[in-house]
């Protein structure tokens, strides 16, 4: 008989005050293939993708399982594996095409995943892997910015800058590329904690953008809804500038206006690479592998906010709630089953 887990799904979809949105089930355990690995998962975070992908519901009769951060430790290996070995404590996003990290052991290539960071805890740990992959491609692969500094003084626009995409792209902005940065943010709390990461300037995102800039960026990041904002980039992108948008737009977009002055437009998708088994798949290791050195040597700091206490159902829906209002500050995490 195979080994059981606890791990947290949803059969349909509810609305998260209802406490069958997602409920505690015991399952039977995975065994790692190929290049998976099993891990034992400690602690993990939500993101804005746990509640798309619950309002998307499961297919008819799937136990849809979510959950897209986790740090823990390796427990078994695939005959392929060639990156890791049981009992190396490990951080990851994984991918949106298989079960996700809201289980006690999980299934997920090696390809994916870093070395967890020795200094942070389990917790601090799973707050970083998704956003850090979004925002470091983003930037530095997207937006074509140097990571070592060779854009130093460039202007950096990050719409959304308190959430956890913007508090960790702020970071990776200003400690490696050196940019100069403006970060948007609402609320005195959420302006506070974009200053404390590392942002020059603040904007309102909640009022017009232009009057408040001051000036056109050469790079703008939005991490926030794109429909509403696109008008506005030709006025706020300087000549030649670079926009990346991580948040599809529901509505088609005109790209002429961003035709005279040079504008580039990039989509990011943090699950491109596990979803299409790129070539350069291993690109994510190998970002969290020097994301991980980075958050060891002090030079990036952890975007961990609040534990939400154990990873259960109830815990869980206390956080897609959270997500769902829309206005958190770096990352909720869950820790333990
Ligand atoms: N493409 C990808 O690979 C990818 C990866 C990660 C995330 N995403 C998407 O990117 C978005 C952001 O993700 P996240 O994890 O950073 O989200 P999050 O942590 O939930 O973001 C919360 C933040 O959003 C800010 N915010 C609220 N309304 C805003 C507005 N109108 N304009 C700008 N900021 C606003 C809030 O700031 P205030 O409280 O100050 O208003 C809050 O701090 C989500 O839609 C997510 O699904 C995409």
């Amino acid at each position: 008989m195979r080994p059981s887990m606890k791990a947290i799904g949803h059969y349909k979809y509810l609305p998260i005050d209802d406490p069958e949105s997602l409920v505690d089930v015991q399952i039977d355990a995975p065994k790692p293939e190929g290049r998976d690995l099993l891990v034992e998962v400690k602690a993990v975070s939500v993101n804005p993708v746990d509640t798309k992908r619950r309002a998307a519901g499961p297919k008819p009769g799937e136990l849809k399982i979510l959950g897209y951060d986790a740090a823990g430790v390796v427990k078994a290996a695939g005959p392929a594996a060639m990156l890791f070995k049981p009992g190396d404590a490990v951080y990851y996003a994984g991918s949106n095409q298989r079960p996700g990290t809201n289980s006690e052991l999980h299934l997920v290539d090696e390809r994916v995943v870093g070395h967890k960071p020795e200094k942070l805890s389990f917790a601090e740990a799973a707050a970083l892997p998704l956003t850090t992959i979004t925002a470091w491609e983003g930037l530095f692969e997207r937006l074509g910015i140097s990571k070592t500094g060779g854009h130093e003084g460039r202007r950096l626009l990050i719409l959304g800058g308190a959430g956890g995409v913007g508090s960790i792209a702020i970071q990776l902005a200003k400690k490696l590329a050196r940019l100069r940065v403006t970060a948007s943010a609402s609320r005195p709390e959420s302006i506070a904690w974009v200053s404390k990461l590392g942002a020059d300037a603040t904007v309102d995102h909640s009022k017009p953008l232009p009057e408040q800039l001051g000036g056109e960026a050469d790079y703008v990041l939005i991490c926030t809804n794109t429909d509403p904002l696109f008008p506005a980039l030709p006025k706020i992108t300087a000549p030649q500038g670079r926009i990346c948008s991580i948040v599809r737009t529901l509505k088609p977009v005109d790209l002429a206006p961003l035709q005279e002055k040079s504008l580039t437009f990039a989509w990011e998708g943090m699950f491109t690479r596990s979803t299409f088994q790129t070539p350069d798949m291993q690109g994510q290791h190998e970002l969290l592998e020097a994301a991980a050195r980075h958050f060891d040597a002090g030079t990036l700091v952890t975007t961990f906010r609040e534990n939400l206490g154990r990873i259960c159902a109830a815990n869980l829906r206390v956080a897609h709630r959270r997500i769902e209002q829309g206005h958190t500050i770096g990352k909720l995490v869950l820790e333990g089953f």
